[in-house]
């Protein structure tokens, strides 16, 4: 390193590839100290590896709600003999709202779909151990979504 970089301080094009793998490594834990201390071991399970993200072929339900955060969360449902038997979620929203969506899609399945109506927000924050003050209205997105979709399925065979 010249006179003048230490000057100017440390920069990225300086850095060996082993340096560059230890500040981005540093620079991760930190982060997820962070989170560990707004999160819980749920949440940020449930957010880094959720379950049932995707798309159904051909969905008897399905919704997409977008929050007051603007955040979308879309919901696809398949329902067997009244009961729900698969569910996807998808969403471009915070990790909250993954980890919400991971939630509600397992809660709902193999439900029926009036069982499915009483899965609210309250639930979804008990499964995750709570969320932080700002991410409430996460959990609500995700469970408004799977009112619209049911909601949506009901239509549906109404109209059938
Ligand atoms: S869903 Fe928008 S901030 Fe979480």
């Amino acid at each position: 390193m010249d006179k003048d970089t230490r000057k100017e301080g440390l920069r990225v094009e300086d850095l060996e590839s082993a340096d560059l793998d230890e500040l981005v490594g540093s620079i991760e834990e930190t982060i997820r100290k962070e989170e560990r201390e707004i999160y819980t071991e749920r949440t940020l399970a449930e957010a880094y590896n959720p379950k049932n993200v995707g798309e159904l072929e051909n969905p008897d339900g399905t919704a997409r709600v977008t929050g007051p955060c603007s955040d979308t969360v879309q919901i696809h449902l398949q329902v067997e003999n009244g009961r729900i038997a698969d569910s996807k979620f998808i969403t471009d929203g915070c990790g909250a709202s993954t980890a919400c969506g991971s939630v509600v899609t397992e809660l709902v399945k193999g439900k029926t779909v009036e069982e499915a109506f009483t899965v609210g927000d309250r639930e979804v924050l008990s499964v995750l151990g709570g969320l932080p003050e700002e991410n409430i209205h996460c959990a609500l997105l995700a469970t408004n979504t799977l009112r619209a979709a049911l909601e949506d399925y009901k239509n549906k065979k109404e109209g059938e």
